[in-house]
């Protein structure tokens, strides 16, 4: 068990509080923490939900999730007892001016208004600037509160400003936290230290060394019971628009100047503003969009999107895409960037590959492989770095193999790797922003994407099927093939 720096006695007031985030990341990220020593006792974690339930109901059902989703050897009755005493409920529609907010007053006013506040939205998007309204209307947005909004933050760039300004009217931005929790990896983190602490790689991070990068987020999970929010969404605004665009930021970026959150979101702002365009005509050219049919992961026969959204639906939503990005900068040239991300793949794996170029010359019978890092999100965390050696095989000739050097973190420093949410969560409570998206950020993000889709919209690029338990459509590696470049699972061939 580590032990952390304890924070400032804060209360935690979750709007979405018997939702499935809430249950799933919220409460065991706040246990764990709790459980390290960084969360003083007389802080609060008040669920608002309109459900009627009783604190006492509340409390059970924490209790359960806690059960469910935090490891046994992690749970242990004294500890939980403890920090269930810290859970709170109130039954309230955040969204209705008239609901039952005397209730929730009472209980923030019952403490100094110096305590800090954190409201988190985990409830739709539409309802962020009602919600942030009513705080307002109540007086409960004291100097000391903070707003945390979940991504997505909009479907396109209009939304996005609108849903942005109607919280920014009740909330300074340095108050607003939104959230990717991508940031919050461990492993994503890393990419800064990996890129800026070590200068083998940096100088080579550029157009003179890099051939291409290639960012995926696979799952094997389907859309798990979120089909009427994920059908209106589709991979491209679900995963690609926040959290691969957030990758590929940390990956191409130039050094900031310091830690400190705005150097670090204004280089990132740069790659944003930086990405070339792909208008609607060309994204059949630079884009490849799937959508999963029946197909088997492991030894389960799993059955297709259409048959998880239920009987006698028709959709169009993508649930895998792939891009090819380019970065209209001097360090990047025409080096491609190809992004993809989708559901029902044939694993779980979410990683970087930067593939180096070859060497310019070979004075070897058989030519090396060109180097290649793999940075590897999750699962397995790591970092590995493919290289020539010579084959140790008895031979009159010095001959070539590939062999790796790789770190698996776990291992490597004998830690727990913490859920992203417990690090972010937290950061929110102190006030520090740098793992939390700043308005501009999303907006040129959206500026980015609204073209893709309106191209999809109209049809120019098809949406393509392909087998659950694979790595999505023929589109896909048409995508690469076209430059002689592959994915990495074709590499391994
Ligand atoms: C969420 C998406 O933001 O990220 C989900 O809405 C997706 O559709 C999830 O499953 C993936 O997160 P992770 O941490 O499991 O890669």
């Amino acid at each position: 068990m580590a032990h952390l720096p304890p924070v400032d006695t804060f209360d935690y007031i979750v709007f979405g509080g018997t939702g499935d985030l809430t249950m799933r990341k919220l409460l065991p990220a706040l246990y764990h923490r709790y459980r390290d020593g960084q969360i003083p006792d007389d802080s609060r974690i008040i669920g608002t939900a309109r459900s009627p339930l009783s604190r006492a109901d509340y409390q059970q059902r924490a209790h359960a999730a806690l059960t469910e989703h935090v490891q046994p050897d992690a749970l242990d009755d004294a500890t939980v007892q403890r920090f269930l005493n810290m859970v709170h409920y109130v039954s309230l529609n955040g969204a209705e001016a008239g609901s039952d907010w005397p209730a929730l007053k009472a209980l923030l006013d019952g403490v100094p208004a110096t305590r800090i506040r954190v409201y988190y939205l985990a409830t739709s998007p539409a309802l962020y600037g009602q919600i942030c309204e009513n705080l307002n209307t109540q007086g409960l947005v004291t100097g000391q509160s903070r707003v945390v909004l979940e991504k997505p933050i909009g479907t396109d760039l209009a939304s996005a400003e609108a849903i942005n300004d109607s919280v920014g009217r009740h909330f300074h931005e340095n108050q607003i936290f939104r959230i990717d929790h991508y940031l919050g990896k461990e492993t994503v983190q890393n990419l800064i230290a990996l890129r800026f602490a070590n200068p083998v790689f940096e100088r080579l991070w550029s157009c003179d060394a890099i051939e291409y990068v290639q960012i995926t987020a696979a799952e094997t999970v389907g859309v798990e019971g979120r089909g009427a929010y994920y059908d209106r969404s589709g991979a491209l605004r679900d995963m690609i628009q926040n959290h691969l665009l957030q990758v590929l930021c940390l990956v191409a970026m130039d050094p900031p100047v310091s830690l400190d959150a705005d150097s670090v979101r204004n280089e990132k702002l740069k790659v944003l503003h930086a990405l070339r365009p792909i208008p609607a005509d060309d994204v059949a050219i630079y884009t490849a969009r799937g959508q999963y049919m029946r197909g088997t992961i492991g030894d389960k026969t799993v059955g297709s999107y259409l048959e998880d959204l239920g009987e006698g639906v028709t959709s169009e939503t993508e649930t895998f895409v792939a891009l090819k990005v380019n970065i209209s900068t001097w360090r990047w040239g025409n080096v491609p960037f190809y992004l993809r991300s989708g559901k029902r793949m044939a694993e779980k794996s979410s990683e970087i590959v930067i593939q180096f170029k070859s060497a310019p010359w070979s004075i070897f019978a058989n030519r090396p492989e060109p180097n290649r890092l793999i940075i590897r999100i999750q699962p397995d965390e790591g970092v590995m770095l493919s290289v020539a050696t010579k084959d140790p095989t008895p031979t009159d000739s010095l001959a070539l193999r590939q062999a790796d050097i790789n770190i698996e973190f776990e291992k490597a420093f004998n830690v727990r790797y913490p859920d992203a949410y417990e690090r972010l969560l937290l950061d929110v409570v102190r006030g520090d922003p740098i793992l939390f998206i700043r308005r501009d950020e999303v907006a040129a993000a959206w500026r980015w994407i609204d073209p893709i889709e309106q191209g999809w919209r109209e049809n120019k690029a098809p949406l393509e099927p392909y087998a659950a338990g694979t790595w999505g459509p023929e589109g896909a590696r048409n995508l690469l093939s076209q430059s002689g470049h592959l994915w990495h699972e074709d590499m391994k061939k």
